[in-house]
């Protein structure tokens, strides 16, 4: 695997590949990144992965200086999963001088949901993911389901630029329990790792509450958060969107649920898409109890 710190680093290694395939990163990669890395291989001719962690993407308050880097096992974990080249380049390299230009993704899609309680976070993430494409020039660009707003804004960007890529979503990987495999997951404690399979139950108990027939989303949602809030979570949202545009559903629209919620001091994300449940699940996991919480009517 080839390393470039520069942008003419990398176009040196890229000169003549006609179809690359990359998978965006900000490190401490985990098996959820290595799957989008089997996927880029199997559709390009070479494979580049990037690594740098975006400073515009993070407010004041968030982990940006805290962020883990785990440098030599990315490296490892790269090689062995077979990429080509990794792009690594340090915030001088990427941002040589302020970024003044940025992306700004339509508000009706990216001020909603994450972007309502982390203001500006897709600004900064379509700005760095442009200026990603504009080193890289994929043909294809792979993204986690789990980021599932994130993969939206950035087609959307794409085609509303007309960008000549293939966004490519991947589903979300999980740990046994149904954790979403995370970066963030690393700062549970014991405790609270044994917690955290309670978010992507609660999705499961939502799905099968919307499946159930339960038409007041409103009240599965709000039973959602209360079950969250009684197990010590603070959820930001618990919310079942339209799968197309992430708006509110106005009936016979394919959906998915959305979610974040904080479980000591870590904020985790994640989503399920209601006609494709439960097989990724344990269920037995889930007791009589939780259940009866959301479908009581
Ligand atoms: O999903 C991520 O890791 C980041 O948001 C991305 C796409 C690499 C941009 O910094």
């Amino acid at each position: 695997m080839h390393i470039a710190r520069t942008i003419p680093k990398l176009h040196e290694l890229l000169g003549g590949h006609r179809r690359t395939a990359f998978v965006p990163t900000m490190g401490n990669l985990h098996d959820g990144h290595i799957s989008l890395v089997r996927k880029a291989r199997k559709l390009g001719d070479v494979t580049v992965a990037s690594i740098f962690v975006n400073r515009l993407q993070f407010l004041p308050h968030e982990d940006f200086d805290t962020y883990p880097s785990t440098w030599e096992s990315d490296c490892e974990k790269l090689r062995a999963a077979g990429c080509d080249v990794l792009f690594a380049p340090d915030e001088k390299a990427l941002y040589p001088e302020l970024q003044t230009c940025k992306v700004h993704p339509d508000p009706a899609l990216a001020d909603i949901l994450e972007g309502h309680f982390r203001p500006g976070f897709f600004t900064g993430v379509c700005t760095v993911v442009m200026k990603l494409f504009s080193c890289v020039q994929p043909q294809f660009a792979i993204f986690g389901k789990k980021d599932y707003q994130q993969l939206m804004v950035i087609r959307h960007m794409v085609r509303q630029f007309a960008l000549p890529i293939d966004v490519v979503g991947v589903d979300t990987h999980r740990a046994d329990d149904g954790l979403a495999l995370s970066s963030r997951n690393g700062y549970l404690s014991k405790d609270e790792r044994g917690e955290a399979r309670q978010l992507s139950q609660t999705l499961v108990l939502v799905a099968k509450a919307v499946r159930d027939g339960i038409t007041n989303l409103d009240v599965i949602e709000t039973r959602a958060m209360a079950l969250l809030r009684g197990r010590g979570w603070q959820p930001d949202y618990v919310a079942i969107r339209r799968r197309s545009d992430l708006q509110m559903p106005d009936g016979g629209d394919p959906l998915v649920v959305l979610a974040a919620a904080r479980l000591g001091n870590t904020r985790l994300i994640d989503n399920l898409e209601i006609e494709t449940v439960t097989s990724h699940f344990p269920s037995s996991a889930m007791t009589g109890h939780t259940e009866a919480a959301l479908s009581a009517q």
